[in-house]
C-alpha cells in the first residue's frame, strides 16, 4: 500500500470510529441536558468512550495531526463538532511542551491521553474566589484521562510532546467569558482565546494553522 493510500485508508478508518464515539457521546450529552444538565456520572461515561476511542490511537499520528513546529503551544484539530457548536472534540498536539493556567470552561470537559504526559492540577475555589490553592493532580497519558463540569476549575502542564483527545460540551470558538488565574496581577481575568483550531473534519476544507 503506497504512503498515500495508507493515509486515506486510516482517514476513513479515522471518520467511522471518531463518528461511532460522538453518536454516543451525543445520546450522553442530550440525556444529561434533558435533566437539567450533565452531571459526574454523565462525564464519568464521556471520559471512558473516549478512552475507547483512545485505543486507536494509530489513527491519530502525528503525520495527521502536527504540532507547532520548534515553538512550544499547541494545536486543536477539530475532528467532530455538532451543528448547533454544542457538542466538540479536537485533538491537541504539543511539540515542545505548553501550560495553561488555572482556568474555568463554563462547559463540561474531558480530556483523554493517547501520547506524552498531561499534568492536570485541579483547584480547591471556582474562578472568581480569590486565590486558587492545587487539591489534587493527575497525570493525563495513554489509557487515563479527567472530566471537569463548567465550573471546576484546573491547569495543564506539558514537558516535550504530547497528543491528546479535548472534548467539551461547547465548540471552543463559542466558549467566551470563561475566567482564568493571572497569578502576576493577582486576579481573575476572562480568556481572550488565543489557541489556534485546525479543521480536521471530513468532507471539510483544511485550514492552516493561525
Ligand atoms: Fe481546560
Amino acid at each position: 500500500m503506497s504512503a498515500s493510500e495508507s493515509a486515506e485508508t486510516r482517514a476513513s478508518e479515522r471518520a467511522a470510529v471518531v463518528a461511532d464515539a460522538m453518536d454516543d457521546i451525543a445520546k450522553i450529552d442530550a440525556h444529561g441536558r434533558e435533566h437539567g444538565g450533565v452531571d459526574r456520572a454523565g462525564i464519568a461515561r464521556i471520559k471512558e468512550r473516549l478512552l475507547e476511542l483512545a485505543r486507536h490511537e494509530h489513527l491519530f499520528p502525528n503525520e495527521d495531526f502536527p504540532p507547532p513546529a520548534g515553538e512550544r503551544g499547541s494545536h486543536s484539530y477539530r475532528l467532530a463538532q455538532s451543528d448547533d457548536g454544542t457538542l466538540a472534540l479536537y485533538v491537541q498536539s504539543v511539540g515542545e511542551g505548553t501550560s495553561a493556567p488555572p482556568h474555568e470552561h463554563l462547559t463540561w470537559a474531558v480530556i483523554v491521553g493517547m501520547r506524552g504526559q498531561e499534568l492536570n492540577r485541579f483547584y480547591d475555589c471556582c474562578a472568581g474566589e480569590g486565590e486558587p490553592h492545587v487539591e489534587r493532580e493527575a497525570l493525563v497519558e495513554r489509557g487515563t484521562g479527567v472530566a471537569m463540569l463548567g465550573h471546576d476549575v484546573h491547569s495543564i502542564h506539558i514537558e516535550g510532546a504530547s497528543t491528546n483527545f479535548h472534548c467539551y460540551g461547547l465548540a471552543m470558538e463559542n466558549m467566551t467569558g470563561r475566567r482564568y488565574w493571572n497569578a502576576e496581577e493577582g486576579q481573575w481575568r476572562v480568556f481572550a482565546d488565543s489557541s489556534s483550531i485546525i479543521e480536521a473534519r471530513p468532507g471539510y476544507p483544511a485550514t492552516a494553522a493561525a
